[in-house]
């Protein structure tokens, strides 16, 4: 049997987000007499109770919109578990008997990103609205077809990562739209760490890097600049084998290692890299780290990303007119990365719509799975998808 996480996995999550049923009678608390009226519940199932859904569930069990319905995991004890610590009326083995099991909204899916597209599949077709750890579904195609199966229904999928939200994203699309740095030429972003020690599902077919960490940065930068037109990349793997908690030896088959160019059209480029070998002095943490991962440059001005895009700090800009570094958007804000969920539920029951877009992260599956087809022929690969940009904020 497998086992939570042990210390070193703890350490790597502390430093480490028409309506039917209980819906029908939500009213709406942004209306005049919201006081007075309760707040609209969305009623939660949570799928996955693993090493993300210590984030996630605090998170949930906090938010004034969601009723925790049910917990789900294959490995039983977990959601049983989950179910004692949050308070969890039920819990269940696998996703039939959750579905036909206590009803509720929304699915919260926190599984291995193997299982994604298909419980997805499995609870649009039941009725229930999504959101899903990254990625949706393991292809443009796939994930496009799950939308339009959701849309069909009335339904809402939604998917992680949830950078486009930070104060930070929003202080650096302004200054991109307000002309202050001129022409825009590049920007860069780079995240990694030494990789997960407590799943294999990161290092075999359907995981690796791109998914799991260069998303983040990703759909932080389209956010920013606009869709993709073409990517050129290349993948590798630095270390072949890895030990895996429970699972002894495993041998890596996606890559570990990845950097990939984009085209953003009118001459404007972008470069990611990820990889689950990059030594991190911080250990992954986010709350003190101040180093910057993220720039874009323009012929007038620069401005740099301190922090993580997942876990941001502040924004350092330069310009022609004030060439010394002066800092922004760096007073305290709540935006957390593991509250995607509860965002969710809440625009589920008020009305309001979310800055990230199911669209948004197809257009990000697709440049992923473009960049490992560039790796393979040796070639540019041209992106097919977009999505609704400016992201507005
Ligand atoms: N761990 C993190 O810090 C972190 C942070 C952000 C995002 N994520 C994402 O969250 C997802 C889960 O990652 P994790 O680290 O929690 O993995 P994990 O292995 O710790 O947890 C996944 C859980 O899902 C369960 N599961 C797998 N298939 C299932 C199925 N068909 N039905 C029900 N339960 C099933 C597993 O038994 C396991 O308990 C991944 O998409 C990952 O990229 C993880």
């Amino acid at each position: 049997m497998n086992q939570l996480p042990p210390a070193n996995r703890r350490r790597f999550l502390r430093n480490t987000a028409l309506l039917g049923g209980a819906l029908a009678a939500v009213p709406n608390p942004f209306s005049a007499a919201a006081s007075e009226l309760p707040i609209g519940k969305i009623t939660v199932g949570v799928i996955g109770c693993g090493s993300v859904s210590r984030m996630y569930l605090p998170n949930l069990a906090a938010c004034p919109h969601v009723e925790l319905v049910s917990a789900c995991d294959i490995i039983p004890e977990r959601a049983k578990r989950a179910a004692e610590k949050f308070r969890i009326p039920n819990h269940y083995p696998g996703i039939a008997p959750m579905l036909t099991g206590a009803p509720f909204d929304l699915l919260v899916n926190l599984t291995d990103m193997q299982e994604h597209e298909h419980l997805n599949r499995q609870a649009i077709e039941a009725g229930k609205h999504v959101w899903s750890e990254k990625p949706i579904a393991n292809s443009l195609a796939a994930g496009q077809e799950l939308l339009a199966l959701a849309q069909g229904k009335g339904l809402r999928l939604w998917g992680a990562p949830t950078v486009v939200q930070s104060p930070q994203f929003a202080f650096m699309a302004k200054t991109l739209a307000d002309g202050t740095l001129g022409r825009v030429a590049s920007a860069h972003a780079s995240y990694g760490h030494l990789g997960p020690d407590w799943a294999a599902f990161f290092y075999t077919k359907g995981g690796g890097s791109l998914p799991d960490l260069g998303v983040y940065n990703l759909t932080f930068l389209t956010g920013l600049l606009g869709p993709g037109r073409s990517v050129a990349a290349m993948t590798g793997i630095v270390t072949p084998k890895r030990n895996v908690q429970g699972k002894g030896e495993v041998t890596v088959t996606e890559e570990d290692n990845a950097m990939v160019l984009l085209d953003h059209g009118n001459g404007l480029l972008s470069h990611i890299e990820c990889g689950f070998n990059y030594f991190n002095p911080e250990d992954h943490a986010y709350t003190g780290q101040d180093h910057h991962t993220l720039s874009v440059t323009g012929r007038n001005g620069l401005m740099k990303l301190a922090g993580y895009d997942w876990g941001p700090h502040a924004v350092d800009l330069s310009t022609a007119q004030e060439p010394k570094f002066k800092r922004y958007a760096d007073a305290k804000h709540a935006y957390v990365w593991e509250n995607g969920a509860s965002l969710c539920a809440e625009c589920l029951a008020t009305g309001k719509e979310p800055l990230f877009t199911p669209e948004h992260a197809l257009h990000v599956v697709e440049i992923i799975t473009a960049a490992r087809e560039s790796q393979v022929a040796g070639k540019h690969v041209k992106l097919s998808s977009t999505f609704k940009w400016p992201v507005v904020t």
